[in-house]
């Protein structure tokens, strides 16, 4: 019997303390994953709390369900945050349900723990599998599928971008060579191809990130689109909360967290322009909550190593007359 996959929640206290949920509150958790944050959250809560948990990965929909499923406060709905605001089973519950707006909006981004354990989802090359990584398995291209049509070019801009590999030049030409000489079928035949141009043992010995890691990441990004529509879906999250409901975004890499952050200051009113700053006439629709953002204390990184790149940002929505989402 394989043993349950647990997916340890990131800076859960923090969650909990800064994004206070009333009794009766209305919750939006638009990455559900596993629960963890959902579980949480719920066991504070009381019996007239709705939680709305949305993901796009259909296993992890299952396992949380599993988990959580019989609780009746909880609704999980399929779907990804930048397309669910279009989906009429939301925007029904939505009005129902919350119809004066969140009080907490929830987005905890990227992969759980699901995704990198089960093999045969292709995230990880500690074991060989299928060179998918796709969240949602259900659609779009596999990562094989998304190399096949990629230019050298187009591939080594990928890397470079989405995984701030300073090699993604001789990575995109060594990947795709293996790709024609028909060796590149699974994740480890793809790490052996990265560690062509820089070798593992090395990196290992100075204690250095897999050198890897870097180009998984960029195409797990690429096939999963995770950046496209996320500064869109803050917004929306934004429009869905209350005068006084509070947004929370963890992020995982920089990249990420830069979206997050610029979003955010300015849907708080603050011009991130070049040069001297002008005077902001940007509408503020939020107050930012520790400007800086959290991160996880060091007895989280050393219980659990993967929150070591966390980051939280909070904002509060002002008392506005902005639209409302859904
Ligand atoms: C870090 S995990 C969330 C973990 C969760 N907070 C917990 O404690 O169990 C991120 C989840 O977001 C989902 N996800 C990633 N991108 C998404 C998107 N665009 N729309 C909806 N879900 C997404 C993933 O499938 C994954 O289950």
């Amino acid at each position: 019997m394989t043993a349950p996959i647990v997916h340890v929640p990131v800076l859960l206290q923090e969650v909990l303390e800064n994004l206070p949920v009333p009794p009766a509150g209305r919750v939006l958790d638009l990455t559900l994953g596993l629960g963890g944050h959902a579980q949480a959250i719920l066991a504070q809560a009381e019996p007239s709390l709705r939680y709305l948990g949305v993901d796009r990965d259909p296993h992890a929909r299952a396992l949380s369900k599993k988990r959580l499923g019989g609780d009746a406060r909880l609704t999980i709905m399929a779907g990804a945050y930048e397309g669910v605001w279009e989906d009429t089973a939301f925007q029904a519950w939505c009005h129902l349900q919350a119809p004066e707006g969140f009080d907490v909006v929830l987005m905890d981004l990227g992969i759980s723990t699901l995704h990198l354990k089960d093999v045969a989802r292709g995230f990880s090359f500690m074991e060989a599998g299928p060179l998918d990584m796709r969240m949602d398995p259900e659609h779009g291209l596999t990562a094989l599928e998304w190399i096949q049509e990629q230019s050298e070019e187009n591939l080594a801009n990928a890397i470079y971008e989405y995984g701030e590999e300073r090699a993604s030049r001789p990575i995109s030409r060594a990947i795709l060579k293996a790709l024609a000489e028909n060796r590149l079928h699974t994740t480890q035949d793809l790490a052996a191809a990265v560690y062509t141009v820089i070798p593992r043992e090395p990196a290992k010995r100075k204690g250095h990130s897999d050198p890897a890691t870097r180009t998984f990441q960029a195409i797990r990004i690429a096939v999963n689109g995770e950046l496209q529509g996320l500064s869109e879906a803050i917004e929306k999250a934004v429009f869905a909360l209350k005068p006084g409901g509070r947004i929370g975004v963890i992020s995982f890499h920089s990249l990420e967290d830069r979206i997050v952050k610029q979003t955010l200051r300015r849907l708080a009113g603050i011009h991130d322009g070049p040069g001297r700053t002008p005077p902001s006439t940007l509408p503020k629709h939020l107050r930012l909550i520790y400007g800086g953002g959290i991160a996880p204390t060091e007895d989280e990184i050393r219980a659990n190593p993967p929150s070591r790149s966390a980051r939280l940002r909070i904002g509060e929505r002002l008392l506005d007359d902005s639209p409302r989402v859904p």
